[in-house]
């Protein structure tokens, strides 16, 4: 394949090696027919093909071919399931295939920074764990196919306002513990085959123009051997996007390809960079078609069914109050609201897909149980209607029980404006508090891409969260409902109680196109468990129609090192009377340390979901490397182990713990970064063996000498506390003033020592 692209890259015409690194058009590369180098196609994506024969339009304007909607990102992360990712991966490649499909644009990883943003619901979590595994695993099933995928959107594209021109701006830290590591293992483990790069500035660059993340940590770092893509319109400058290693701009760019000419003529672009873009892209070609066997047929009854099992794996059951779920077919149930003639199943933008079969709820239950019915609101538009209300209370009322299919109207969210509130529409929160002033047993299904107020919550006693959960979500729902299948997703994100309340409250959307993720580290529940904030549901959270206990934790070492791979285990058992899933969720916990490193209070470090038959028990084990116990340590520019008490804890979500143990870490020192310096602080060095041992018999000299020196007198040293407390801010320059009893030598010795060196060469001499 190399020597193949090598000739074609010394054939190619300067015009021609320019024209290859932009689109033909919304969806195609340009094909050489000179030299027979083919077109590729590229499709959205993420959780369905748009395959358009037709018009073309990356905004989800125009039709596209009949596909499988599969549950949107937000849906499909509350499975906590990579094997359901893989299989929905492998069947969206095998569509793509059919379809002559060469690159599905997806999957996103982009973190939910803030619950308002529009796309969150292509998204899969506010955790980079939880993200960066489910996305793992879908690119390998596409990929799996012969299909290529465009891992999106590198980086921090993590609001839809001013996504254009606004800069995401991040401290070092904040970026490799949550936003590149989202990406991070998916690079890594799945190589996608493309890579999309943002709309966005990143600390002032472009995104898709950005040496530092697409060629120094995307591919130096990572290994990153694929092609970058620029999302569609994100170059602002050819050159600088070639520089930088953004390879193929789309969609077409026919006048800026002649920079690109320009460019090379006048020595302001090395031919060289071009080539390397160039070759990059003939791999994608070429791989492509190497791949390629349409099989023309799509099996998309095959689809759909799959679909549905992953809707669901999905659905979270929120609350059920007196077991009033499942329902019985006995029962004389009415369901109210429009989203059970029309459910919304799917988000507005690039990723609409024109879906295969979607089955209502209300068409589907009619195989299981007869009910009354009544839309109850208008779902284009939040507009009081009092008539509708008031049919459906009547019906409500004349019911056993009230299933109300609610949650947010398409005009709230969508690609392309983020939200300004988490409310729902109003006249559905009405319609919630009417029904519930007539029925007191009324259960609420939920529609919606992202986290919501339920002011109603308490006066409901069930909700079912569905998301947006692709055109199967009906006949889910309704298995569901009936108990044909026991719900057991988990919230992928905090659903938190107000706005107010969020962490990235006080600088999201940012001011002009400044946005400061302030927050930091502290991101969902990162925030949440630290700052002890009450949600509305925590991270994780899920409730089934059994129970389940955890017992019998083992943790592999009480006390490790960085390097110790470490293998925690825990048995979980199903006490209740039906068969169900678990989710089993590895929280490293840390307390909360003032002086030292600030960690959150938890993080996900792995998770496992299993199925558990009524009555059965199951050892769950997990290993855990030093990324577990790590943080990013900005001075050496590396992940490090900083040693103390950590809890190995298991939850049944972030914020309910139910086993924990403790383990403690050494401290980890990172071979050739000078950690310690001479303005190093007493208190940083005593954190280490050698450094505590020095300061012990430095501390009694320097004091003497103090008193020598008339600085302090003998009664003042009886005040130990205050003493060590102020020594601890002292930098070693200061000490080694006042302890003039030491040789240079000896200082020297410490820093070596403290920082690692090797020191055996000077022992012998
Ligand atoms: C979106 C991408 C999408 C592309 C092509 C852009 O507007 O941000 O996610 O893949 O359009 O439709």
């Amino acid at each position: 394949m190399k020597d193949k692209i090598q000739a074609w890259i010394e054939e190619m015409t300067l015009e021609e090696k320019a024209g290859l690194c932009s689109g033909k058009d919304n969806w195609r590369t340009k094909a050489v027919d000179r030299l027979t180098i083919p077109e590729i196609w590229v499709s959205d994506g993420p959780h369905g093909l748009r395959k358009q024969d037709g018009t073309q339009d990356h905004l989800g304007i125009n039709e596209s071919n009949p596909a499988v909607c599969f549950p949107t990102a937000c849906s499909s992360a509350a499975s906590f399931d990579t094997d359901l990712l893989y299989e929905i991966g492998e069947e969206l490649g095998k569509q793509s295939k059919a379809e002559n499909v060469h690159v599905l644009l997806g999957p996103g990883v982009n973190i939910k920074r803030s619950p308002l943003c529009g796309r969150n619901f292509e998204y899969f979590s506010e955790d980079p764990l939880l993200s960066t595994e489910l996305g793992t695993a879908f690119v390998k099933g596409v990929q799996d196919q012969g299909v290529g995928t465009s891992l999106k959107h590198f980086l921090a594209n993590n609001q839809e306002h001013r996504r254009n021109t606004s800069s995401s701006n991040i401290d070092e830290r904040t970026l490799r513990e949550i936003y590149l590591r989202a990406f991070e293992k998916v690079v890594k483990e799945a190589q996608p085959w493309t890579i999309m790069s943002a709309y966005n500035k990143v600390n002032g660059t472009f995104a898709s123009q950005s040496e530092y993340f697409l060629t120094e940590i995307l591919r130096d770092e990572w290994g990153f051997e694929g092609a970058v893509v620029s999302d569609w319109g994100a170059v602002h400058d050819r050159i600088a996007a070639l520089t930088a290693g953004c390879d193929l701009t789309m969609p077409a760019a026919l006048d800026t390809d002649n920079d690109i000419v320009k460019a090379v003529q006048d020595g302001s672009l090395e031919e060289a960079k071009l080539n390397q873009a160039c070759e990059r892209i003939l791999t994608l070609i070429l791989k492509s078609h190497e791949a390629e066997q349409a099989t023309g047929t799509i099996d998309l009854k095959k689809g759909h069914q799959l679909a549905q099992k992953a809707a669901e794996e999905s659905i979270v059951l929120l609350k059920n109050q007196d077991n009033i779920l499942p329902l019985q077919d006995t029962q004389k149930i009415a369901f109210i609201g429009k989203f059970a003639e029309i459910p919304r199943y799917q988000g507005s933008g690039s990723s609409r897909v024109n879906s295969w079969k979607v089955i209502p709820a209300l068409e589907e239950v009619a195989h299981k149980a007869k009910v009354t019915y009544a839309p109850g609101f208008d779902p284009e538009q939040d507009v009081d209607d009092p008539a509708l209300r008031a049919e459906a209370v009547k019906v409500a009322a004349e019911a056993d029980v009230a299933v109300i299919f609610a949650g947010l109207i398409e005009q709230m969210e969508s690609e392309g404006f983020d939200r300004k509130h988490l409310g729902m529409p109003a006249n559905q929160n009405a319609l919630i508090e009417a029904v519930c002033d007539v029925q007191p047993n009324t259960i609420v299904i939920l529609h919606n891409g992202g986290p919501i107020e339920m002011p109603w919550l308490g006066r409901v006693k069930g909700v079912l969260e569905a998301y947006l959960a692709g055109e199967a979500v009906g006949g889910a729902v309704v298995r569901i409902l009936f108990g044909d299948v026991n719900p057991s997703g988990r919230l992928p994100e905090s659903f938190p109680i107000r706005l107010k309340d969020t962490p990235s409250y006080l600088s999201f959307p940012g001011q002009g196109d400044q946005v400061d993720y302030q927050e930091g580290i502290f991101v969902g529940y990162r925030y949440y468990e630290t700052k002890d904030v009450d949600v509305l549901f925590p991270f994780g959270y899920g409730l089934s129609y059994t129970h389940f206990t955890y017992s019998n934790l083992q943790v592999s070492q009480k006390k490790a090192t960085a390097e110790y791979q470490l293998t925690v285990s825990v048995e979980v058992t199903n006490v209740g009377e039906h068969d169900g899933k678990e989710v089993v969720q590895l929280y490293v916990g840390r307390e909360w340390d003032m002086l030292g490193v600030h960690r959150p209070l938890r993080e996900l470090r792995a998770f496992k979901k299993i199925s558990l038959a009524a009555g059965e028990t199951a050892r769950v084990t997990f290993e855990l490397d030093r990324k577990a116990f790590s943080y990013w340590d900005v001075e050496a520019h590396n992940w490090r182990v900083d040693g103390g008490v950590f809890q190995i804890q298991i939850g049944k979500s972030a914020h309910e713990i139910v086993l924990s143990e403790e383990i403690e870490m050494e401290d980890e020192f990172i071979q050739g970064f000078a950690r310690y310096t001479m303005l190093s602080t007493v208190g940083d060095v005593i954190r280490h063996p050698a450094g505590a041992k020095f300061i012990e018999e430095a501390a009694p000299i320097m004091m003497k000498n103090l008193i020598q020196l008339g600085f302090i007198n003998e009664e003042q040293l009886t005040n130990r506390e205050q003493d060590s407390q102020a020594m601890n801010g002292l930098p070693l320059s200061v000490v080694k003033g006042l302890v003039a009893e030491y040789e240079n030598a000896r200082w020297e010795d410490l820093l070596n020592e403290l920082n690692e060196v090797d020191l055996s060469n000077d022992s012998e001499e």
